[in-house]
């Protein structure tokens, strides 16, 4: 409330941001020098609500697992954004280049740093022991997008890659009416939207006429997908053999219409994404190289609100489930639509 109230008044950013800091740390100091800057173990027995304020200032270490992909810039953009409105939030941010044991590191400096939370969106489920050694030291922790095993952290916060993957097989179904020839390309396997996102879309499919004729791990990297779409058009060499391409992620299926492309086949088939950035997928889908795709959002926004909610001593939901939306070309003028319960 005190944000939304100082929202209304009209003064420059930086005076805004003193004053709150000023009317944070006195409320600090009256609420009798409860100190929530340095959590006792996260759930911990005995552990009682701590008061309704954030302290004067506390620490985020923020681990990306790869800024170099559009989709994790705009998470890196937009963590920052949210983080910059708080003048409470001192942000750290570390990006592992797509190097588990280089993440792993970063997690381990921002446990001897005694960051007070932890937002992770980890590469993958190797992250796990690093992940939960931060919980256990009594770091507040915010897996953000891909999820790692057990439960040993504070919040999850990421779209239902389930539901985003049986949409998928249920768009894929009604487009080519129960019969056809598909190339799946699938994320890292070893992270969890991988399976989560072709389970459900291969259990849509099943027991119809539409069959996986070649499939690949293409790591979630558009330049592995474009090798992999490559060998998906040599081993199905007729025209009319593929009929749709379902990429895990836009860079996917982005990079698998260009290998098409430079085949000049691009236009026997139909292709599908997940992401939706609107530089990257709904712009591929407007003009139309992409027919769909369905929006993962990264929930960067959330994440700092909930960095805040657990400082203020509250309690955050363990996990925090995000919605998805289908854009096509009748709907991206509209804003697309909603799927499933979102
Ligand atoms: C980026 C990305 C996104 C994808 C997400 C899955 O690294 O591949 O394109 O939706 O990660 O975790």
């Amino acid at each position: 409330m005190l944000f939304g109230l100082l929202g209304v008044i009209d003064m420059p950013k930086i005076s805004r941001r003193s004053i709150v800091s000023v009317i944070l740390a006195a409320l600090a100091i009256a609420i009798g020098g409860c100190d929530n800057s340095s959590p006792s173990a996260p759930g911990a027995k005995g552990s009682s609500p701590g008061p309704s304020a954030v302290p004067a200032t506390f620490t985020i270490g923020y681990s990306q697992c790869n800024r170099g992909e559009p989709w994790r810039e705009q998470m890196d953009k937009d963590i920052e954004a949210n983080a910059s409105k708080y003048s409470a939030i001192k942000l750290i941010m570390k990006d592992a280049q797509n190097d588990a044991l280089a993440q792993q590191a970063h997690v381990k400096e921002f446990i001897a740093q005694g960051v007070d939370v932890l937002i992770i969106s980890p590469k993958d489920t190797s992250l796990t022991q690093v992940v939960a050694d931060a919980y256990k030291a009594g770091i507040h922790v915010i897996v953000l997008d891909r999820k790692v095993e057990g439960d040993a952290y504070t919040c999850f916060i990421g779209a239902d890659n389930r539901v985003i993957g049986a949409a998928v097989g249920k768009w894929v179904n009604d487009q080519l009416k129960g019969k056809g020839n598909v190339v799946e390309l699938r994320g890292l396997s070893s992270s969890t939207p991988s399976v989560e996102r072709s389970e459900p879309f291969r259990k849509a499919i099943e027991g119809t006429g539409i069959k996986v004729v070649y499939d690949a791990d293409m790591e979630w990297l558009g330049d592995k997908a474009r090798e992999k779409m490559q060998a998906a058009l040599a081993t199905n060499p007729e025209a009319g053999s593929i009929n749709l391409v379902y990429g895990a992620n836009d860079p996917a299926a982005i990079a698998a219409y260009y290998a098409a492309k430079d085949a000049g086949r691009e236009n026997e088939m139909l292709f599908v994404g997940v992401d939706a950035l609107p530089h990257e997928g709904i712009e591929a889908v407007r003009t139309g190289i992409l027919n769909a795709t369905f929006q993962y959002p990264n929930g960067a926004d959330v994440a700092i609100d909930t960095a805040l909610t657990i400082m203020k001593g509250e309690t955050a939901p363990k996990t925090i489930t995000l919605g998805t939306r289908l854009f096509t070309k009748d709907n991206v003028a509209s804003g697309g639509e909603a799927v499933g319960n979102s």
